[in-house]
């Protein structure tokens, strides 16, 4: 099973070859759609995050970040982004418990998941997506088990 995961991700990093694998054809392409019909409403509709999401607000949360390069999205390794979107996510800081960014785990397929990151990577720069790459060469690299 995760081995099918890395397997899939790695055949999206090397150009989208595991279009084979999706139903609905070009992954980023689901991904954009994925995004506008789930992500968009907080995000943004171009991904630009809420306004001054870099302060709290006033419960002592963090607004959703943009995605693109003005964010953090593209420091974080396949992997992460999979856990965040699928468990979701709030910053340890966070005044409140709740889980601000859901989960999205019983809604989305893991399929759905590996398309919306494709699509968030096409938002970034190419150094963004260079760095990002090493971060999952670093995270495979020694491949402990979880
Ligand atoms: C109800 C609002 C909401 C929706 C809908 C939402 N998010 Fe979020 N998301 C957030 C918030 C708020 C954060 C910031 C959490 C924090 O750091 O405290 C966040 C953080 C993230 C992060 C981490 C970014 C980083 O650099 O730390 C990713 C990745 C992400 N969201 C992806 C998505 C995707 C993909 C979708 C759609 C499938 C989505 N989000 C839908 C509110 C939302």
């Amino acid at each position: 099973m995760l081995r099918a995961m890395v397997f899939t991700m790695a055949a999206i990093m090397v150009g989208g070859s595991a279009a084979a694998a999706e139903p609905d054809g070009d992954p980023i392409a689901r991904g954009g759609a994925i995004y506008r019909e789930h992500c968009a409403s907080c995000h943004g509709a171009e991904a630009q995050g809420a306004p001054n999401w870099e302060e709290p607000n006033a419960a002592g949360e963090l607004p959703p970040p943009p995605h693109g390069p003005e964010g953090h999205t593209w420091r974080h390794s396949d992997d992460e982004l999979r856990h965040m979107i699928a468990k979701g996510w709030r910053d340890p800081f966070n005044r409140t418990q709740r889980l601000t960014m859901p989960a999205f785990g019983a809604i989305l397929s893991d399929a759905e998941i590996a398309a919306v990151i494709a699509y968030l990577k096409t938002l970034w720069t190419d150094e963004q997506r260079a760095f990002q790459a090493r971060r999952n060469a670093e995270k495979n690299a020694g491949e402990t088990p979880r």
